[in-house]
C-alpha cells in the first residue's frame, strides 16, 4: 500500500461570514494568537507525514503566498541582530513542508478547485483533502488519526464530529450505518432533511477515483460545485467509513469559532511557556 503523503487544500472562498476583515485578509490568514490559521493546519499536516501540499488559491491570495515565501532581507536582519530563535521560526515556515500554489481562476466551488490538482494526485492511491477554516486541537493530529485508519481499513474516510441539531444546516451531514460506514452525505441539509448530527469537519481521505466523478457533477448549494456532492457520487460505488475525530474543533469561518480558538490556543501556549520556566528554575 502506498503511503498518503499528499494533501490538497481549496482556499478560494470569500469568507463572507467574517466580513469586512476578509475583504483584505483571507480567513486562513487571520491570527490565532501569533500565528495565522493556516500555519496550524500546515503543522498538523507535517506531523501527519504529509510531504506535499497543494493550495488552490484565488487571485487575491497574495498574503498567503507571501507568508510561505522566504524573506531574505528579514532573515539577514534577524541573523545580524542575533535573533536566532525568530530566524529559525521564520525559516521553518517555508521549509516545514513542500507547498505548491495552483490558481483557481473560475472559483466555482471546492469540488472543481480540488480537481485543479488532478495531475499531481492522479498517481496517488489516496490523498487527503483539508478545509483550512476547520482547526482541530488534538493530541494526535487530526489528519494522522484519519491516515492511520486508512492504513488499517484501506477505505476512504470522512472525518466527522457531532454538532447541535440546530447547526446541521451549516455543514455536510452524513447518514451513518451501524458499522461506521457512510450511506449518504448531504450538504447543508435543513433540520428535517438531516440524516444525523454527524457533520464533516474538513478532513477527508479519498482515492484517486475522485477525479472520475467531476464530469457528472452538478452545481449544488450556493450554485457551486460542492466537494460533498462528489463524495455523494463516489458513495454509489465506493465504501466510505466515517470517524469521529478526537480533539477540540473550531470553525474559524464563524466569529464564535475564531474567538474560542484564540482563547484556547493562548491558554495552551501560556501553559507551555510556564512549564518551560518551571523546568528552568
Ligand atoms: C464546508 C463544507 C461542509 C463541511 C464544512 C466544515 O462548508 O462544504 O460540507 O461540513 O466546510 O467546516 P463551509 O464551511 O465552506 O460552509
Amino acid at each position: 500500500m502506498k503511503k498518503i503523503t499528499k494533501a490538497v487544500i481549496p482556499i478560494g472562498g470569500f469568507g463572507t461570514r467574517l466580513l469586512p476583515i476578509t475583504k483584505a485578509i483571507p480567513k486562513e490568514m487571520l491570527p490565532i494568537v501569533d500565528k495565522p490559521v493556516i500555519q496550524y493546519i500546515v503543522e498538523e499536516l507535517s506531523l501527519s507525514g504529509i510531504e506535499e501540499v497543494y493550495f488552490i488559491i484565488s487571485e487575491d491570495r497574495d498574503p498567503l503566498i507571501n507568508y510561505f515565501s522566504r524573506n531574505k532581507r528579514l532573515e539577514e536582519k534577524l541573523i545580524l541582530n542575533n535573533k536566532n530563535k525568530s530566524y529559525q521560526e521564520i525559516v521553518n515556515i517555508s521549509s516545514i513542508i513542500n507547498i505548491h500554489f495552483i490558481l483557481d481562476k473560475e472559483q466555482n466551488g471546492s469540488a472543481t478547485a480540488i480537481n485543479l490538482a488532478k495531475e499531481y494526485l492522479l498517481n496517488e492511491e489516496a490523498f487527503l483533502i483539508v478545509l483550512a477554516d476547520d482547526l482541530i486541537r488534538s493530541e494526535v493530529p487530526a489528519s494522522l488519526q484519519l491516515i492511520k485508519l486508512y492504513e488499517q481499513y484501506k477505505t476512504p474516510i470522512i472525518g466527522v464530529h457531532k454538532v447541535p441539531i440546530t447547526d446541521v444546516n451549516k455543514y455536510g451531514i452524513i447518514k451513518p450505518t451501524s458499522n461506521d460506514k457512510v450511506e449518504d452525505i448531504i450538504e447543508k441539509p435543513s433540520l428535517d432533511e438531516a440524516p444525523s448530527r454527524l457533520a464533516s469537519l474538513g478532513r477527508y481521505i479519498v482515492t484517486n477515483d475522485y477525479f472520475k466523478y467531476i464530469k457528472d457533477l452538478k452545481r449544488g448549494v450556493n450554485n457551486e460545485y460542492q466537494l460533498t456532492d462528489v463524495l455523494k457520487l463516489m458513495l454509489r460505488d465506493t465504501t466510505f467509513k466515517y470517524y469521529e475525530i478526537k480533539g477540540q474543533y473550531y470553525d474559524i469561518g464563524t466569529r464564535e469559532g475564531h474567538i474560542n480558538a484564540i482563547v484556547d490556543y493562548a491558554i495552551e501556549s501560556d501553559k507551555v511557556d510556564n512549564d518551560k520556566l518551571n523546568i528552568n528554575t
